[in-house]
């Protein structure tokens, strides 16, 4: 991370965030249709002037402000256009796109093949009473391409984004006590024919009035898109989106990556001496990790910060995060594992990477596979080079006590999960160190660097939602005859929000100039061994191969439907290496921003 990305975020956090609260709090402003939002990227949007506006041009450097603003100096803020809406501004809209994006977007780490019908809760019944989804058969039975439901699940044809658990214990509190009104979502999808997830329904859930125990409220939408249902429709989307970005941050993004690797950092840096061949193999992956880190503790996720003002969890975002993290399996966070644990691949020892995948046409699992392969066979060179036998494993002393360390202190609530490796053969030593480098590589840029791509058009992926879905009668729902897009851009993320959000991410998707990607190293010399190096030279042509392969597939859209979909930005997030700034692809070494 460079001292410009610092001083940037900084700013935003320090000198952009009061100054717009003040700015926004004497002329509150809103979208007043698609159009109005898309002035954010083309030609610009006019800010609320007064005393504020000036407080911002002047507290914020000349440099820092052009770059953050791209303003004119007269209260003009123009953005990058989001890859979302380059090719095509309301591609975003259509229902294949919505599916699509559960597969290639920024938080394709969600979806699971559907088992079993209607779809339960694992929430404990004695608190939360019945939870198990109010979705019927006849729903949508008739959009399955003459399937019943229980031959669609036999077939491996159902999936579901299901954001119901996570999110339910947090509803009441949240609609009670900040500006957010959401809901806990489902949303059902059947993969079709030609390979792309169509969506079927998306239920909507609040906790009982009179408590929990009486369980959950449900009501359940289905696509349309004609008239006031197809408005139904989009806002039904829409609140599943919230959903989706506030667990992409939180979990996906912060938890999964961010946090969980630290304690790696720490304890290597702690256990191991520099000349160790372990602390050589996995030290580039942690490069500016603790900065980044740091940075976030301090105007991020911290109380009051950037996060909690932009994101629907607000003040119970981190308490959320740490609740999920007891959920947390540190084998089931290599990809393989992953994919078969959200039944989305079985195991096939006749398959390339020894699962097979269920929805074919899966950038992020298919990329992601390959990745992973040529991390694994990079890793099992170089472990073997090392370390002969099993043996050498245990008497090695530095690397054990790094393993305890890791395990009884770094991740120290979790000490007494059977699920540890134990770190006695060359093999658990092989699997943790693949299983590292893909989170802090590979995972981490897949959910990291689309955030602007898609989540900087907020109505694509908004953040949080202000208003419960309209109620036939009420004045709302008689708006949606007239103009839908007013109730659906008042419902979503407001105009504060939305350009404070964007200047974050926009900062947070770029590469710096001085980024090392996967497979390079900043010193030639870093060992002079040299069967590891030429095991390192293989890695690099492998991963260059990949890259290959992708654009391969990405320039064949009626093979592979689901690299670009109806927006036309082709699945590049996997794709190794990447020029400086804000594109959308490059996997850089470590989590650095
Ligand atoms: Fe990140």
């Amino acid at each position: 991370m460079s001292d410009f990305l610092t001083f940037a975020l900084k700013s935003i956090s320090q000198l952009l965030l009061p100054e717009f609260k003040a700015l926004f709090d004497s002329t509150p402003n809103e979208f007043d249709s698609f159009a109005d939002v898309l002035k954010i990227y083309e030609g610009g949007i006019k800010l609320p002037q007064g005393p504020s506006f000036k407080a911002i041009l002047d507290a914020i450097p000349l440099e820092i402000l052009r770059q953050l603003l791209s303003t004119d100096g007269e209260g003009l803020l123009k953005y990058p256009t989001p890859q979302v809406i380059q090719e095509d501004k309301s591609a975003w809209r259509t229902d294949e796109e919505f599916g699509r994006e559960m597969l290639a977007g920024v938080n394709p780490v969600i979806i699971s093949r559907l088992q079993e019908f209607p779809p339960k809760s694992k929430l404990d019944p004695k608190i939360y009473g019945n939870q198990t989804s109010t979705i019927t058969r006849e729903q949508i039975e008739d959009k399955l391409d003459g399937l019943t439901v229980d031959e669609a699940i036999k077939t491996n044809r159902l999936f579901i984004l299901n954001h119901h658990d996570i999110l339910m214990p947090y509803v009441r509190r949240i609609n009670t006590t900040t500006n957010t009104k959401m809901y806990a979502s489902r949303t059902l999808l059947f993969l079709q024919d030609d390979g792309t997830l169509k969506p079927l329904a998306i239920e909507l859930s609040l906790p009982h009035p009179d408590g929990d125990q009486f369980g959950a409220v449900s009501k359940v939408f289905t696509p349309s898109d004609q008239g006031v249902e197809g408005s139904i429709w989009q806002l039904a989307k829409a609140y599943a989106a919230v959903n989706d970005s506030g667990v992409h941050q939180l979990v996906s993004h912060w938890l999964n990556t961010h946090a969980v690797i630290e304690p790696f950092v720490i304890a290597t840096n702690r256990q191991l001496s520099v000349v160790h061949p372990i602390h050589k193999l996995l030290l580039p992956h942690f490069r500016e990790t603790m900065n980044i880190n740091a940075l976030a503790r301090q105007i991020l996720i911290n109380g009051g910060g950037l996060l909690e003002f932009t994101v629907f969890p607000a003040k119970y975002s981190m308490e959320l995060s740490s609740v999920i993290y007891k959920d947390w399996i540190f084998p089931e966070q290599a990809l393989p594992a992953d994919l078969i644990k959200r039944g989305v691949a079985v195991e096939d020892s006749s398959s390339p990477h020894g699962v097979r995948l269920l929805i074919q046409d899966y950038p992020y699992a298919v990329d992601g596979l390959e990745i992973w392969s040529a991390i694994k066979s990079w890793v099992t060179e170089y472990c073997n080079y090392y370390y002969k036998s099993d043996d050498a494993v245990q008497k090695d002393t530095e690397l054990q006590a790094w393993w305890k360390e890791l395990r009884e202190e770094g991740h120290g609530d979790k000490k007494d999960e059977p699920w540890w490796p134990k770190m006695q053969t060359v093999q658990e030593l092989i699997d943790s160190c693949t299983i590292t480098i893909w989170i802090a590589s590979a995972l981490h840029a897949a959910v990291n660097f689309g955030q602007y791509p898609y989540a900087g058009y907020l109505p694509n992926r908004p953040t949080l939602s202000r208003k419960f879905m309209p109620e036939p009668g009420s004045a709302e729902y008689e708006e949606l005859k007239t103009n839908p897009d007013n109730v659906f851009l008042k419902t979503i993320t407001p105009q504060l929000q939305t350009l404070v959000g964007i200047s974050l991410i926009e900062l947070l998707s770029r590469h710096s100039s001085d980024t090392l990607y996967l497979g390079q190293n900043d010193s030639p010399e870093w060992t002079k061994d040299q069967e590891p190096l030429s095991a390192f030279e293989r890695f690099g042509k492998k991963l260059s191969d990949i890259e290959d392969r992708i654009m391969q597939m990405n320039g064949d859209p009626e093979k592979w439907k689901n690299r670009s979909g109806p927006v036309k930005v082709p699945y590049t997030l996997l794709f190794p290496t990447s020029e400086e700034g804000l594109t959308g692809k490059g996997i850089p070494n470590s989590v650095s921003i």
